[in-house]
């Protein structure tokens, strides 16, 4: 049994998907944790509810991830309401989907500002208290497949997944001493609100579906977050700057 008793975390995008998934998972194992949204305040004050009612603490925080300001401020709140930052989920993403040939420079800012250097921002306004941490720190990004695989209509957050991963293992370098764990979490498609979204959604999670090799079962938002929850807790300690893929096996054949 995984206990994050006396832990406190913060998810990026905690309000809807996999992120709220990991929320309460983190919280059921024992963790307060600060829900972080930008537009969506009423879902993220449904999980803090849920996490209070398991016997948490919880708080939620307003900040796009892709503006330096609004991370800064959000890890001065937890600072000052929690005193303490134990585990950082960076879960929170954009990017739309659209083929490369119609993305505008815009296009790329915004993805890559929310995608990957919100975790460069993260780490360095968190490392203050995440250097605190007794034990080991926990920070795990989500990574998808479109990091090694070229899927329609997703180069941008793909590119964007690629360099996530790569940021990934040079965070382990130069926060691994630091007592910093730093790794990703690379899911396999799972239905939320912006997957739904994929242009041609039946059909892209049929074929997903057929290459799983756990019978029936469908990747879940819940299974993303049992393995964030393990890198979240001590059972992790010696895994450092690496990528953990969760899909069903979809992964590893045509
Ligand atoms: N779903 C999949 O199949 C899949 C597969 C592999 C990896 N992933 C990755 O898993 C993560 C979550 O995906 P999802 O499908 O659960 O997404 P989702 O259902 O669309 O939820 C996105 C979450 O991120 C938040 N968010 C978006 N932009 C933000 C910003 N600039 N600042 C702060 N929060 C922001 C949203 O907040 P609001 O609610 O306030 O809008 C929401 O909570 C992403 O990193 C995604 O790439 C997903």
């Amino acid at each position: 049994m995984i206990s994050l008793a006396g832990k406190v975390a913060l998810v990026t995008g905690g309000s809807r998907g996999i992120g709220r998934a990991c929320a309460l998972r983190l919280a059921e194992a024992g963790a307060d944790v600060i829900v972080n949204f930008v537009t969506s305040e009423k879902a993220a004050t449904d999980v803090a509810e849920q996490i209070r009612a398991l016997g948490r603490m919880s708080a939620i925080v307003k900040a796009d991830v892709s503006e330096p300001d609004d991370v800064r401020l959000m890890l001065d709140f937890v600072g000052k309401q929690f005193r303490q930052l134990d585990v950082l989920v960076s879960n929170a993403a954009t990017g739309g989907f659209r083929s490369l040939e119609k993305s505008t420079p815009n296009h790329f800012a915004a993805t890559m500002n929310a995608n990957v250097r919100a975790l460069v921002t993260l780490m360095q306004e968190a490392a203050p208290l995440l250097r605190r941490t007794e034990g080991r720190a926990k920070v795990t990004a989500l990574s998808s497949h479109g990091a090694t695989f070229a899927l329609p209509h997703y180069g941008l957050i793909g590119a964007s997944k690629a360099a996530l991963e790569s940021l990934v293992r040079h965070l382990a370098l130069e926060y691994g001493q630091q007592g910093i764990n730093v790794n990703v979490v690379r899911a396999g498609l799972v239905d939320t609100d912006s997957t739904r979204n994929v242009p041609n959604a039946e059909a892209v999670f049929q074929h997903a579906q057929a290459k799983l090799m756990v019978g029936e079962r469908r990747l879940t938002a819940a299974d993303v977050a049992d393995a964030v929850l393990y890198l979240s807790s001590s059972l992790s300690d010696l895994v450092q700057g690496q990528t953990l893929v969760v899909d069903g096996g979809e992964g590893i054949h045509p």
